[in-house]
């Protein structure tokens, strides 16, 4: 290696990642290799002159060895020498480190073949005889070319790695914030089925029996579970409705008709502001439709009804039949699948309701 004793090698400087300046020429190391000394000595002079941390090299096989220890900021290498040519030393070091300026120096007559190392990554040539000021310039513009790619590079890394954390904070937050809400929405609905002793284990069963009709129709499992969610919490909305109204066996009255029909809009309400759960709380909303169009809270008839909300409503209505009321005893499920198909196209469609059939759905689930 050839070197004055004040650029002694200082292990690899460190990078700045500010592309609007460039480190100082003294934390810039610059290797240069050539098999002719008179070459090397007259580059190390020029650039050292210019404040550059320059070690010169005739000797290819040892200048390798030392870019693998301390890869250099710029290599300024020969094409043409024996034992390793340049072409081949500019790719042993990209490879160590694909960060090094490479300025392959040649001959006018190989400019071509020079013009080929661009593909291995080398940033530019140089034109024997040396031109000092294109030298000058190059090197530079090399440096800053180097630096900008580091820049850039660094910067993107940061922001993608940035974005994926966010993400990642986000994905838990809304873990947790799924967690807790099911936790506090299945508190809502025990405590509703406490109040009612009657709808004991009514939501859950809505809920399976709602998923498995999903799942007949061919819906994508995401819309299964929506499906499932949605029977669970359809008559969330009774929370707010009054006790004695809840357990009114003799005819309700309009003004009562009214106050039992909120529980779909309370239920929207309450469940709305929970982004995750998606179209439950526009399935549980209109669980009241009625597939002529007579239902309740919009009147929606036909397909405009969202299918989620008619999958609810036909399982609700299973669940209603093969379960007893104080005013009546439980149907068989038999029965009360010929009590729906009776009534296909006024309650619920017939499509719904063919798949409930095929389901043959017991009294206990
Ligand atoms: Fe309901």
């Amino acid at each position: 290696m050839i070197h004055s004793p004040a650029s002694a090698p200082k292990g690899t400087p460190r990078r700045t990642s500010d592309h609007s300046r460039l480190q100082p020429p003294t934390e810039t190391p610059i290797h240069v290799v050539d098999d002719d000394q008179a070459i090397v000595e007259a580059l190390i002079h020029f650039l050292e002159d210019r404040g550059y941390q320059v070690h010169g090299f005739v000797d290819p096989t040892e200048a390798s060895e030392v870019i693998r220890e301390t890869p250099p900021h710029l290599l300024i290498v020969d094409r043409n020498m024996p034992v390793m040519g340049g072409i081949d030393l500019a790719r042993t070091a990209l490879e160590e480190d694909p960060d090094i300026g490479v300025v392959i120096l040649t001959g006018a007559k190989e400019v071509e073949l020079a013009i080929e190392a661009f593909r291995l990554g080398v940033a530019d040539y140089l034109l024997k005889p040396l031109d000092f000021g294109e030298i000058e310039r190059t090197v530079r513009r090399v440096l800053i070319r180097r630096e900008q790619e580091i820049f850039h590079r660094d910067t993107e890394s940061r922001m993608r790695r940035a974005v994926e954390n966010r993400t990642l904070e986000l994905e838990r937050k809304n873990k947790l914030l799924e967690g807790v809400t099911v936790g506090a929405l299945t508190a809502l609905v025990e405590l509703l089925e406490q109040k009612t002793p009657h709808f004991q284990g009514h939501s859950q069963a809505v809920a399976l029996l709602s998923e498995k009709i999903a799942g007949e129709l061919g819906l994508p499992k995401t819309e299964a579970k929506a499906c499932k969610t949605a029977g669970f919490l359809h008559d969330i909305g009774m929370i707010a409705v009054p006790d004695q109204l809840l357990e009114k066996t003799s005819p309700l009255t309009q003004e009562e008709s009214t106050q039992i029909q909120q529980h779909c809009q309370i239920g929207k309400d309450l469940l709305e502001p929970f982004a995750h759960l998606g179209p439950v709380p526009e399935y549980v909303f209109h669980h009241h439709e009625r597939i002529d169009g007579s239902g309740y809270p919009d009147g929606l008839a036909g397909e405009e009804i969202p299918i989620g909300a008619q999958i609810v409503a036909a399982a609700d209505s299973f669940r209603a039949l093969v379960e007893p009321r104080p005013y009546r005893a439980a149907h068989s499920p038999t029965e009360a699948i010929e009590i729906l198909i009776g009534a296909a196209g006024i309650w619920h469609s017939e499509e719904v309701l063919t798949a409930l059939a095929r389901l043959r759905p017991s009294a206990s689930a």
